[in-house]
């Protein structure tokens, strides 16, 4: 019995020892590093690339980059209360420490292609843009890179602390870098409605990413194949970090949008505003920028994604 016990002593020891070890190394291990690349990327310089890379940026980056100064100077993307620590977004202005003056053009697109950072290390798993096409990708670096006010120098830094659980997921490789081939990215033409719409709604604006069933399930390379897709469902912070479901836009007549005219469509996506008059809530992006071109081959793209019942219980309802 006595050496029983002094086995299971032993056995217990090592556990505890093993599992000290291992919590250590999470918390206080460097993080993982990756490979840069320094992609070829060449900025356009007619206006209306600019214009576009432009409004890519105010409409996507900016939704998470936009700081209370009205520069992309970062702002917290994530409370500690929402447990992955305290998350700033980057400083995308031109300053050269603080901000994408360190960054060379080509490393920008690698992190967006990978969410790997010039210094090696995973850009959480938030900010992922592999299958926006070159030439978009181009004009929104152009843009960061242009004299536009929002990206004028500022030194504003925070810094990002990941919490236990994030290191360890980060770690464990639960939150990955997405793989890189150099394969090149075309846009299909506005002429081919449909496909044009696929691209802006899962590529570009990602509404598919926050209208399916969860951040954690999305398949970020193959959007079709996210569980729920178009279903919604997907919690998403406002604001104040108030988690607000994203609703269904399938083509469902009672759960999603199958009875919704084109233009009550517009007017929800661009202003906010449902067709029973109430505002929806800044979870939601207001896509104000977006041109009827746009707006109607998501719309025609939309009318033809699976059909899905999911019922989404109606925020401030
Ligand atoms: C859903 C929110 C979100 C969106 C949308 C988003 N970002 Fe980010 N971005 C983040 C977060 C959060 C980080 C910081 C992650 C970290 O450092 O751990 C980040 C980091 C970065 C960095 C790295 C900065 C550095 O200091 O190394 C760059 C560059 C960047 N984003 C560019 C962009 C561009 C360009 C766009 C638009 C095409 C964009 N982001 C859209 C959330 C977002
Ligand atoms: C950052 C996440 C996010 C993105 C990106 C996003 N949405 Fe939404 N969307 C939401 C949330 C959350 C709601 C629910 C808001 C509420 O209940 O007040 C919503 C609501 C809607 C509604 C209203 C549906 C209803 O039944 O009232 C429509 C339509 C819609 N989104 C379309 C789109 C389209 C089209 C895009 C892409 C161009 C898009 N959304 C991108 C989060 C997002």
């Amino acid at each position: 019995m006595k050496k029983f016990l002094k086995i299971l002593g032993i056995i217990v020891g090592i556990i505890v020892l093993a599992v000290a070890g291992i919590a250590a190394w999470i918390n206080f291990s460097d993080m993982p590093s990756h490979p840069v690349q320094d992609l070829e990327v060449k900025l356009p310089i007619d206006s209306l690339s600019l214009a576009r890379g432009a409004k890519i940026a105010r409409t996507v980056c900016a939704y998470c980059h936009q700081g209370e100064s009205g520069k992309y100077d970062g702002k917290l993307f994530s409370p500690e209360s929402e447990g992955f620590g305290e998350i700033w977004s980057g400083n995308l202005t031109h300053h050269p420490t603080a901000g994408l003056g360190r960054y060379k053009d080509g490393e920008i697109a690698y992190l967006l292609r990978t969410g790997i950072k010039r210094n090696g290390k995973l850009a959480g798993p938030f900010m992922f843009f592999p299958n926006l096409s070159d030439e978009d990708m181009a004009a929104v670096i152009a843009y960061l890179r242009s004299d536009a006010p929002e990206v004028a120098a500022s030194d504003d830094v925070r810094t990002t602390r990941y919490s236990f659980l994030a290191k360890a997921l980060i770690k464990f490789g639960a939150f990955k870098p997405l793989p890189y081939d150099a394969k090149p990215r075309l846009a299909p033409p506005a002429s081919d409605q449909v496909a044009y719409g696929r691209y802006l709604a899962t590529a570009v604006y990602d509404c598919a990413g926050c209208h399916s069933a969860s951040f954690e399930t999305n398949n970020l390379m193959e959007p079709e194949k996210s569980p729920g897709f178009f279903g919604g469902g997907n919690p998403v912070a406002d604001p104040e970090f108030k988690l607000i479901p994203s609703r269904n836009i399938t083509p469902h007549p009672e759960q999603g949008i199958g009875k919704w005219t084109e233009e009550q469509f517009f007017k929800a996506v661009r202003s906010g505003i449902r067709p029973d008059g109430k505002a929806l809530s800044v979870a939601m992006p207001r896509f104000a920028l977006q041109d009827e071109v746009e707006i109607n081959a998501i719309w025609a793209y939309l009318k033809t994604v699976p059909v899905l019942a999911t019922t989404v219980a109606k925020a401030g309802k």
